[in-house]
C-alpha cells in the first residue's frame, strides 16, 4: 500500500523537498492515520526544511505542522476516536502528504460541516493569539492593540481576536496592499512601518499614549521604536522573529512605562496546560460559529504545488493563510 508525500531528506530549503511514494503504515499503540484533505503553511514550516526550528524531527520526514482530514484507522488503546471522525492536527510534521499518522492526543475532533481548508488554519494561528492576548496580556475591551506583521497568519488572527474581545487595532505592515486587507479583517488603523515614521504614526493613532498590547511576531528593527512608544502599564508580545533578527532592548524603557516583555510560546503552553488550551479552543469555535473569526485564506493550492506555497509564504506574498488541498 502507498501514499505520496513531500520528502525532505536533506534540510536545507524548501527546493530540497521531493515528491515521493511512501510505504503507507498502520498507526501503531496510541496512534491514528489521517487520510489528509487540507494542510496550511505556517512560518515555521520555512524553518523546520531549513533545519532552523526548535524542533527538528528526524529525517527524513514530510513537512507539515497543521493539516485536518478523516482518520481512517486507529491503533490499538485508542478509544477516543472512531474511523470516519474529522480531525484537525497539530503536530511537528506529516501534513503535506496525502495520509499521516500521528499520536491521537495530537487530534482535534472538529465538527463534520466545518471546511477542511478551515480546520487545517484554525487552532494554530487563532490558538497562539488567545493564549496571547486573552491569556498572556489579560486583554481588555477598549483598549489598543497594535498587532505588527498584521497580514500575516498569526498577524490575522490577532486582527480578529482582539476585536472579537472589544479591542482597538492598529495593523503594522510593510505595504498599502496589505494595509487594505488588514482593513477588511476589521482593523480599526493602520501603521505602514516600510514607509511611516512609526513613533510619530502611534502617538497620533493614540493621543500620545501608545497601544496598551504590542503583538510581535516580527522582531528585528521594528521592536525598539515600537517599545518605547508602549502605553503605561503596556504588554509588548514576544511572538515570534519573521524579520529574522532577535531584537534586544534596554531594560530602562520597560522602567520607564512600568511595562512588561511576555513570552509566548504557544507549544509548550499546550503541552503544559492541556486544560486551559481545551478551555480556549472552546471559545475560538464558539467565535467562529458566530463568524466572529473566519480564517482569511489567501488560497487554496493543490498539494503537489507545495514548492510554490514555500516561495511565496518566505517572500512575503502571503496575505492570511496558504492551505494545500489533497482531495484524495
Ligand atoms: N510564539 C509562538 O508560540 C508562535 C506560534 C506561531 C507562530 N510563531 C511565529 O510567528 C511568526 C509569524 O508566523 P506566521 O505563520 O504568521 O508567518 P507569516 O504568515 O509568513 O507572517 C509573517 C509576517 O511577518 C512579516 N515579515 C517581516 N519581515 C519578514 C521576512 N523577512 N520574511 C517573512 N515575513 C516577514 C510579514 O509582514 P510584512 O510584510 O507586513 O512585514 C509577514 O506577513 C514566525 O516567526 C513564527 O515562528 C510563534
Amino acid at each position: 500500500m502507498t501514499m505520496y508525500g513531500w520528502l525532505c531528506e536533506n534540510p536545507t530549503g524548501a527546493d530540497q523537498l521531493q515528491w515521493k511514494p511512501l510505504q503507507l503504515e498502520a498507526p501503531g499503540a496510541g496512534q491514528v492515520r489521517v487520510a489528509v484533505r487540507a494542510a496550511s503553511l505556517n512560518f515555521p514550516d520555512l524553518l523546520t526544511v531549513e533545519n532552523k526550528y526548535q524542533i527538528k524531527p528526524a529525517l527524513p520526514f514530510v513537512p507539515g505542522a497543521e493539516y485536518a482530514g478523516v482518520v481512517e484507522a486507529v491503533g490499538p488503546g485508542v478509544t477516543q476516536l472512531a474511523v470516519g471522525q474529522h480531525v484537525a492536527v497539530i503536530g511537528a510534521s506529516g501534513g503535506f502528504g496525502t495520509h499521516a499518522l500521528t499520536s491521537a492526543s495530537q487530534c482535534l475532533p472538529v465538527p463534520a460541516d466545518m471546511p477542511f481548508e478551515h480546520a487545517a488554519a484554525f487552532a494554530f494561528t487563532y490558538g497562539t493569539t488567545h493564549h496571547a492576548l486573552m491569556d498572556r496580556a489579560a486583554l481588555k475591551a477598549g483598549e489598543t492593540v497594535l498587532v505588527l506583521g498584521a497580514a500575516g497568519g498569526v498577524g490575522s488572527s490577532a486582527i480578529q481576536v482582539a476585536k472579537a474581545a472589544g479591542a482597538r487595532v492598529i495593523a503594522g505592515v510593510s505595504s498599502e496592499e496589505k494595509a487594505d486587507f488588514c482593513r477588511t479583517l476589521g482593523a480599526d488603523a493602520t501603521l505602514n512601518y516600510a514607509t511611516e515614521d512609526v513613533r510619530e504614526r502611534l502617538k497620533a493613532l493614540t493621543e500620545g499614549r501608545g497601544p496598551d498590547v504590542v503583538y510581535d511576531p516580527v522582531g528585528g528593527h521594528l521592536a525598539e521604536p515600537v517599545f518605547r512608544s508602549i502605553a503605561w502599564r503596556g504588554r509588548y508580545l514576544v511572538i515570534g522573529f519573521a524579520g529574522g533578527a532577535i531584537p534586544a532592548l534596554p531594560w530602562n524603557l520597560a522602567l520607564l512605562k512600568g511595562a512588561s516583555v511576555v513570552g509566548v510560546f504557544w507549544g509548550d503552553y499546550v503541552r503544559r496546560e492541556a486544560a486551559a488550551f481545551a478551555q480556549a479552543l472552546q471559545q475560538l469555535m464558539g467565535w467562529y460559529q458566530q463568524g466572529l473569526i473566519t480564517p482569511p485564506i489567501d488560497r487554496v493550492l493543490p498539494l503537489r504545488e507545495l514548492p510554490q506555497a514555500y516561495a511565496l509564504m518566505a517572500s512575503r506574498a502571503v496575505k492570511g493563510k496558504l492551505v494545500m488541498r489533497h482531495d484524495g
